[in-house]
């Protein structure tokens, strides 16, 4: 198919340019044109969110977007008018995963001729991605980017009522914008935005080009959110970036985001967490503030990605493997009881098997509760995506085994340590699998079943764990 001059195309060399202008923040910014405001009346749709928190609660944006346009959601393609996927890009996989979806939902037309398929977040702001739907996915009627959401109700109304098919992702991020509806899939724990963007352009990453330029949110915004959530009974946030550590940077906020923490920690809200934090920029106000109130959980998520200091200097991640476990030991030291988790990619460009060795010391040092461990995928248009990729597939696979030999390990270590103990934990709501049994999260993340009467959704209960697992814990609440 022949690109339409009306499109506007991603381009990624656009998207890695960082202006020194600061953000506007807009309030009034989204808005329902009359025309566009019932085309939802009578119809479903099916939303489908992948990858990381932020595409989760850009999904939220979402869904309030199409039910403000009075679109009902439904739990499954086959029913649906509207299918919207809400991509990631972060490595190849997740994207031929959703290419091959898309794929298979093209037979859904033939029943349902004016079913719409769109597609939006990261995989839109790549030109490979789009050029190639272009081509080879001539049912997709709609792509947008995660800069022009606010935008849905007009892109929709061209696919759906013009039967244009339309095509717009900008490539520089735009203002920051705080009028848009949402719509929270869940109903005690919320995610909150407090920045967007990333300027930290490690080498092997497509987010600061997917997600543009580091802007923050005003503190007083944030606070109003947080304030509404809690009167909404809420009780538990998580504050969402892709490194907090840089909150205010650009707003130049005195104390950034430990200045913000202890302020959203002083509402007294239950639960606190927060994702995802930088080692290079973790700073000891910071920590004082994790250690200070008793509702910022004890949980800190901090992305090693490699054991070794030559490798983290190719991929630009601005830290030593000594600075990291300095960093490591006095967060344990000061945060008591603290859980961790990481991040860690096997198979850089020119990794060697001693390099990957030292991944492994790092990870028995630290003795992680958690690790996500992942196989280094190019990314076009990233610098390592330039780099040779000179490690064999079966190489990578190995060590990518090896490695979850040893996270498995303390995973399950750190959980046995819990065998005995009463930790309280926030109820999700009953488990899938078994009505009786209720599943939760302790301060420290863990997943806990438990059995118990009478118990709410919501609540915070205390619960003594008596079997341990790599995954989960189970236990039994404890009678108040
Ligand atoms: N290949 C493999 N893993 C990646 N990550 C980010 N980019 C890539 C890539 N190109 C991993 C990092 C990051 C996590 C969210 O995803 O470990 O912390
Ligand atoms: Fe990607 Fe690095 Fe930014 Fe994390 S800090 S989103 S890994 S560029």
């Amino acid at each position: 198919m022949k690109k339409d001059q009306h499109w506007s195309m991603p381009d990624l060399k656009e998207a890695q340019k960082r202006s020194k202008q600061q953000a506007a923040i807009e309030k009034s910014l989204f808005n329902i044109p009359p025309e566009v405001k019932n085309i939802g009346v009578g119809r479903k749709y099916y939303l489908r969110t992948y990858g990381c928190q932020a595409n989760e609660r850009d999904g939220e944006t979402i869904a309030g977007i199409l039910e403000q346009l009075s679109f009902e959601p439904v739990n499954t393609p086959e029913e649906a008018d509207l299918i919207l996927m809400n991509t990631c890009a972060i490595r190849k996989n997740a994207e031929d995963k959703v290419l091959g979806e898309l794929g298979s939902l093209k037979r859904l037309r033939r029943k349902n001729p004016d079913l719409i398929y769109g597609l939006c977040g990261c995989m839109a702001q790549e030109e490979d991605v789009v050029n190639t739907i272009i081509e080879k996915y001539d049912h997709v009627d709609l792509v947008f980017g995660t800069h022009n959401i606010h935008r849905l109700p007009i892109l929709l109304y061209q696919a759906m009522m013009a039967k244009e098919r339309t095509i717009e992702v900008f490539s520089k991020e735009g203002e920051v914008i705080e009028n848009l509806p949402v719509k929270r899939f869940g109903t005690h724990k919320a995610w909150v935005n407090i920045m967007y963007g990333c300027d930290k352009f490690c080498t092997y990453c497509i987010v600061p080009y997917t997600r543009g330029k580091e802007r923050s949110r005003l503190p007083e915004d944030i606070m109003d959110e947080i304030h509404t959530l809690i009167a909404e009974g809420y009780k538990e946030v998580t504050l969402l970036g892709q490194n907090v550590n840089s909150y205010g940077k650009d707003l130049h906020i005195e104390g950034g985001f430990a200045y913000l923490l202890e302020e959203v920690a002083k509402t007294g809200i239950e639960r606190i967490r927060f994702m995802t934090s930088h080692p290079w920029d973790f700073s000891d106000e910071m920590i004082d503030v994790i250690a200070k109130y008793d509702n910022i959980m004890p949980f800190i998520h901090l992305p090693v990605q490699s054991g070794n200091s030559e490798i983290l200097k190719i991929m630009g991640r601005r830290y030593t493997a000594e600075e990291y476990m300095t960093l490591f030991n006095k967060l344990k030291a000061k945060v008591k009881n603290a859980a961790f988790s990481t991040d860690i990619i096997v198979g850089f460009p020119n990794e060697t098997d001693e390099q990957f060795q030292d991944t492994l010391k790092l990870v028995d040092e630290c003795q992680f509760d958690n690790a996500f461990t992942f196989i280094y995928s190019p990314r076009v248009g990233t610098p390592a995506a330039k780099m040779e990729d000179n490690i064999p597939m079966e190489v990578k696979e190995a060590r990518l085994q090896e490695l979850m030999k040893h996270t498995d390990h303390w995973s399950h270590i750190k959980n046995e340590a819990y065998k005995g103990k009463i930790v309280k934990v926030l109820v999700d709501g009953p488990s899938k699998k078994n009505p009786n049994v209720f599943s939760g999260h302790s301060e420290t993340n863990k997943l806990i079943n438990f059995k118990g009467e009478n118990i709410q959704c919501g609540d915070i209960v205390d619960v003594l764990i008596t079997e341990t697992k790599s995954w989960s814990m189970d236990g039994e609440l404890v009678k108040q």
